[in-house]
């Protein structure tokens, strides 16, 4: 008998049974459900809508299913269709009908998949959080030896100006921090109480929805009924927030590919981040990176999976809800392996600085400073600098030279009625010097980037914070309602009646 079976005269048949279950992706939930169900029935009880009598063995009977599933004798039976009625059902038949029947009072399923859901999601971000947060370190920590390593910067995949290795370290921080940041956003929109909201009319009952939202350690309480078990949004916000970051992971992952080929060789991969071949003997893949890549397309599915999902659902719980958690719970498996995995080859990579110096000086990446000087020194318009390097540029390419060729280049710009001694030209064409002289707000000067890497690092210093704290905040909140379970069950009514009163 299902424990909504009253109006139903037949048994589901199995396929029913099998197409409706929810017990593999609610395995996750287990721990999530006994807490959900803890706070519910301490609330029911300081609302008197229950007695402290009826609080016992209820807590009792929670509390033994928590141990049983740590200890991997409570099993979640898929005939019993969600995570929701198995434990209701172990209380039940633990604590007997008469006081297990009671703890669904004034609940939903609706409203208690999605506190489930949200407590689950909570620690999910946090450990997302923490992940990114070490690449980041490994990227400011890159940086931080390579102020002065010049290298190619790249526009199109062509060499453009000269930057340094610590300025394209310190983009790629920059540029998580912001994924950080979008994490914390969704961690706000994930963190507050659904609870009491039941089915989706609210009750009755004279509940109090902030003494679970206090037992749960939540930020504030959702307010609108109908509206909070409708929505999902959450859900997606999380999902772009993932697919985001993988596709900043894709992006990472590309430059280690071919930073590390034979072409490049401005990169070389430990031996414990990168496979081999089973037929070429030589071959070193940068498979890691690759399987990043390949992995960014799950996430965008996922995020797409679950917008269709919510396409079209009319206001109110409908069952396609069901299906919002397994695309998230597979998008942070994916991205967390990932944030791990690229940590792991960027800490233990090698730069080839000899190899960045010798390509930045080999293909023109300071033309742009000389048509700067000619402006600065010489008052031209820019335009017609341009053109002049240009013009110099290109005479030299025809004749299989570049700047390091001084001798020619300086002939080529007198031609252009332009002579600069030697001395200069030399300091004007060199990559090192042309990296000093970016001095503008965000170049890559090393003043400027040093600069902009001690402010990353700050900012991430206080991003950990701020998640210590939340870790600390559901912390506190599973203490709390740890202290009156504890005193339910080793009945001491008087004890758990003064703190519940306290809530
Ligand atoms: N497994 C369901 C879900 O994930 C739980 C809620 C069921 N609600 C209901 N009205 N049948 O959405």
């Amino acid at each position: 008998m299902k424990l909504w079976g009253g109006r139903f005269s037949k048994d589901l048949t199995t396929d029913t049974e099998g197409f409706t279950e929810s017990i593999e992706v609610d395995s996750r939930m287990v721990l999530h459900d006994i807490w959900g169900s803890e706070a519910h029935a301490i609330m029911l009880a300081k609302q008197q809508i229950i007695s402290i009598e009826d609080l016992e063995p209820i807590i009792t009977w929670l509390n033994r299913a928590k141990e049983d599933f740590l200890t991997g004798n409570f099993q979640l039976k898929p005939e019993l269709e969600d995570v929701h009625m198995n434990v209701e059902t172990y209380l039940i038949e633990g604590a007997g009908r008469e006081y297990g029947g009671k703890l669904h009072t004034a609940r939903s399923r609706n409203d208690q998949v999605l506190v489930d859901a949200r407590l689950y999601i909570r620690e999910q971000l946090l450990t997302t959080h923490e992940l990114l947060s070490q690449l980041i370190m490994t990227f400011l920590n890159i940086a931080r030896e390579h102020f002065r390593t010049v290298m190619p910067g790249y526009t199109h995949t062509q060499h453009a100006q000269p930057i340094t290795l610590a300025f394209w370290a310190t983009a790629y921080a920059s540029m998580f921090l912001r994924d950080l940041e979008r994490l914390e956003r969704a961690y706000e929109r994930v963190n507050v109480n659904p609870l009491g909201s039941c089915a989706l009319a609210g009750t009755s009952l004279p509940t109090d929805r902030q003494v679970t939202t206090k037992l749960l350690g939540f930020a504030s309480t959702q307010e609108h009924a109908l509206d909070i078990i409708s929505a999902r949004d959450f859900i997606t916000e999380t999902l772009f927030a993932l697919s985001q970051m993988m596709a900043n992971f894709s992006r990472i992952a590309e430059e280690i590919v071919y930073w590390s080929t034979y072409e490049f060789h401005m990169l070389t991969l430990d031996d414990a981040y990168a496979l081999g071949s089973s037929i070429m003997p030589q071959k070193k893949n940068p498979c890691v990176a690759e399987l990043t890549r390949g992995r960014v397309g799950h996430v965008y599915g996922n995020l797409l999976d679950m917008l269709t999902t919510l396409k079209g659902l009319p206001m109110g719980y409908n069952r396609d809800l069901q299906e919002d958690k397994p695309p998230l719970w597979a998008a942070f498996d994916t991205t967390q392996a990932c944030a791990n995995i690229l940590t792991g080859t960027l800490c233990t990579a090698h730069f080839h600085t000899d190899r960045m110096a010798e390509l930045v000086s080999a293909n023109f990446s300071t033309a742009t400073e000389l048509a700067n000087y000619l402006v600065q020194e010489r008052h031209l318009a820019f335009r017609e600098c341009h053109e002049i390097v240009g013009d110099v540029v290109g005479r030299l390419v025809q004749s299989d030279k570049d700047f390091r060729d001084l001798e020619a280049t300086h002939s080529l710009l007198s031609e252009h009625g332009i002579d600069m001694d030697i001395e200069t030209l030399t300091d004007v064409l060199d990559p090192i010097s042309a990296i000093e002289r970016n001095q503008s707000l965000g170049g890559t000067s090393p003043a400027e980037v040093e600069r902009m890497e001690a402010i990353s690092r700050e900012c991430l210093q206080t991003t950990d914070i701020r998640r210590k704290t939340a870790q600390e905040d559901i912390e506190r909140a599973r203490q709390l309602t740890d202290q009156i379970t504890n005193a339910v069950r080793s009945k001491q009514l008087d004890q758990a009646q003064q703190l519940i009163d306290e809530l």
